[in-house]
């Protein structure tokens, strides 16, 4: 089999360059179909029953109310008499109606009684949990001698609450079936090849009947993997009623049931050498994943502290189900991490970027990467011309600090298969089983084509979004785009395999004298010597060439292993305890990059996100009813344009990056803001907020209590 490579270094005029996204244009003038606008003919809408409490058994139901309506077509009880309930809002019954308010209507003529049971929701206090897996422990060397003879050792509590994926798009779809066997699926998922089996399986019908479309999606982040038991129910509905059903999750139970980021808290004990060579780690940390109750963070983060104990314990709680999260556990990891890091550096009086280029040999194989990202960024942010010892020492309300964090992630691209026809026009055409969550898929699939095949950007079409396309891996762990470039690199050099093959007698050399660049077919380093991409294309005969290419996970073209460091410069009103962000800074590297604006693009929206879960993003549980109080866009709070401060992004470039090949890219930059600005605000106000989101409750109980838990 031949090697596949990039083009080298000189030679690549589209990859590397900033391009738009190509659909840009669509999202913006409305164009763009989601799920959610996609609309049937006779069309039907779905809606679901949802148990108001948190922990409940059902005592008595009755839909005969609802089942006489006019214009109520399906009802579906999925949890009956008996049944015990774990989480609100879990879904008793869903019903399909002709219209919305019809819909709503027969869910209120529902009757329903629970017995409420005992519920538990507020899993920092796991003593009084009924339910925690026993701690998974981990050792490495000498813990407990090397933390006694540890010249110096900090001891320090910190915490992540939960947070929803809070998708602008909620979960749902539309379904349809052409007759008894046959079904479409307009589905919000982040795994369209994916989907035809999970639906077959439930329905009972072959996978090969099930079609699934998703031709653009507003955000999963890692909570839109599954078909759903309301992609399930939303079928069944289709077929008992004879008609498409649109069912998309309503925004209070989109952020209750259908995504949770696992909280994290730990205690954690740090010991080094008086110059702050790391020496000896302890730690014992719980959290819930809600109802599954999993989700430990990898402890001690990137820093492999030679003599290391690590206990986690995970709290199952009446919430629902943990879902991935943009660089599941990662965050919450390196909260943890950075966070006693930071008080050790301050106990040290050490400046902690000091601290951290000190422990270079700990960080692992990427440690020559860290250092030079460490650097990078310190130049960015002006880090030794601004950084003051712990607490802004100035006399006013307001005080400044500064903090940093790092991270890694792997980003192996997935397997993914593209078809790719060449037309005797000289138009080409691609296809592929994937989907763009709205990172630029699309974009960078159509740059990777038209650099092989040396034509511009609008020359080639790009078709994603269908399960009838070539399969790909769903997208996630930021695999997508190694998978997705890799795949149409090989199948645009199959093709052109093929072309040369039809050209070399015209231009009297062999086809591998042949090269494809600037809209001509010509010979190696000659560019006299050449046919147009159309005079070429031409040659190919009546049938296009069709090949196909497959990325089976490993070789030249991608790689996986990446790495970053962030800073944050914020300033804290100690009389209010609101923080406000000045600057932050990103340095990130992902090998290979194909289109550097929609790299950048992710870094910054990570940035963004990532402010959000450190100042303001909260699931607010209340205890009593075990509901969240703030499922809505109006009290669960992200930022505005006004409250993410400068934003500066470097990406690392240059030969040592480009002969990696491609790297994921989507999750690393969202793992550490959270800890970058933990920091930086324990260095401005002299005390450590041991929680995430900082909110001004928090800074102000942090300032009165001495920085205590
Ligand atoms: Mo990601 S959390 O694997 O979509």
């Amino acid at each position: 089999m031949p090697e596949y490579y990039w083009p080298e270094e000189g030679k690549r005029s589209l990859i590397g360059k900033r391009h738009s996204r190509l659909d840009g244009p669509a999202k913006v003038s409305g164009k763009a179909r989601y799920a959610y606008d996609t609309n049937r003919p006779g069309m039907l809408f779905g809606k679901g029953l949802r148990c108001p409490h948190a922990h409940a058994r059902i005592t008595k139901l009755d839909t005969s109310a609802a089942k006489k309506m006019p214009g109520v077509k399906a009802v579906r009880v999925v949890q009956d008499v008996g049944s015990e309930i774990h989480f609100a809002l879990d879904e008793i019954v869903f019903l399909a109606a002709v219209t919305e308010e019809i819909a709503t209507d027969a869910i209120r003529a529902i009757k329903v009684e629970y017995e409420v049971l005992p519920h538990f929701v507020t899993e920092e206090q796991r003593d009084k949990a009924p339910e925690a897996k026993p701690a998974e422990e981990e050792v490495t060397g000498e813990p407990n001698a090397a933390m006694e003879a540890a010249d110096v050792k900090v001891e320090g509590y910190y915490g992540i609450v939960p947070i929803a994926h809070c998708c602008l798009e909620a979960h749902g779809q539309v379904c349809e079936w052409e007759d008894e066997q046959n079904m479409t699926t307009w589905c919000s998922t982040q795994n369209v090849s994916g989907m035809p089996a999970q639906f077959a399986e439930k329905l009972n019908i072959p996978a090969s009947n099930v079609r699934a479309v998703t031709q653009y999606m507003g955000g999963g982040f890692g909570s839109k993997f599954s078909a759903d038991r309301w992609g399930i129910e939303c079928a069944e509905l289709a077929r008992e009623a004879g008609a498409p059903v649109k069912l998309m999750l309503e925004r209070d139970a989109e952020m209750t049931v259908a995504g949770d980021r696992p909280s994290a808290y730990a205690r954690i004990q740090l010991g080094a050498k008086r110059d702050g060579t790391l020496t000896a780690w302890v730690s014992e940390s719980w959290g819930s994943g809600g109802v599954g109750g999993r989700g430990a963070p990898p402890l001690p983060y990137i820093f492999q502290v030679p003599n290391r104990r690590h206990q986690h314990t995970a709290v199952r709680t009446n919430r629902a189900g943990a879902r991935a999260w943009r660089a599941p556990r990662h965050p919450q990891a390196c909260h943890l991490t950075m966070g006693v890091l930071e008080d050790l550096a301050a106990e040290l009086r050490m400046d902690p970027l000091d601290l951290f280029l000190k422990n270079v040999s700990i960080m692992g194989p990427r440690a020559k990467t860290f250092e030079e990202e460490l650097k990078k960024a310190a130049e960015l942010m002006e880090w030794k011309k601004k950084w003051h010892p712990r607490g802004d020492s100035g006399s006013g309300r307001v005080k400044r600090g500064l903090g940093l964090a790092m991270h890694t992630w792997g980003g192996r691209a997935h397997r993914s298969n593209c078809e790719l026809l060449v037309y005797p026009d000289g138009s080409v055409e691609a296809k592929l089983g994937s989907q763009d969550l709205g990172t630029g898929t699309r974009t960078v699939i159509a740059i990777v084509l038209a650099e092989t095949f040396g034509v511009p950007l609008a020359a080639v079409k790009v078709n994603i979004g269908d399960s009838r396309y070539p399969a790909s891996g769903a997208s996630g762990g930021s695999t997508t785009v190694g998978g997705v470039s890799s795949s149409t690199r090989r199948a645009a050099l199959n093709a052109l395999e093929q072309l040369f093959a039809k050209v070399a007698p015209d231009l009297g050399v062999s086809p591998d004298q042949l090269e494809a660049v600037e809209g001509r077919i010509q010979v190696k380093g000659n560019s006299g010597k050449n046919l147009s991409w159309k005079q070429a294309t031409a040659k190919i005969g009546v049938n296009p060439i069709s090949v196909t290419g497959a990325n089976p996970g490993v070789g030249k073209l991608n790689d996986s292993g990446v790495g970053g460091v962030q800073m944050a410069d914020v300033s804290v009103d100690v009389e209010t305890g609101l923080v406000k962000i000045n600057k932050m800074v990103a340095v990130q590297d992902c090998g290979l990059i194909i289109d550097l604006k929609t790299a950048e693009s992710q870094v910054y929206g990570a940035l963004i996100m990532g402010i959000a879960y450190a100042l303001s993003e909260e699931k607010i549980v209340d205890p009593v009813t075990g509901r969240i109080l703030n499922a809505n866009m109006e009290f669960y709070k992200l930022p505005g344009v006004g409250d993410i401060g400068e934003l500066v992004v470097h990406m690392m470039k240059g030969r040592r990056y480009d002969e990696r090949g491609v790297i994921g890219l989507g999750e690393p930059p969202v793992i550490s803001p959270g800890a970058a600005i933990g920091n930086a605000v324990a260095n401005a106000i002299g005390v450590r907020v041991p929680y995430l989101p900082a909110t001004p409750d928090r800074v102000l109980s942090a300032l009165e209590k001495g920085g205590m838990a």
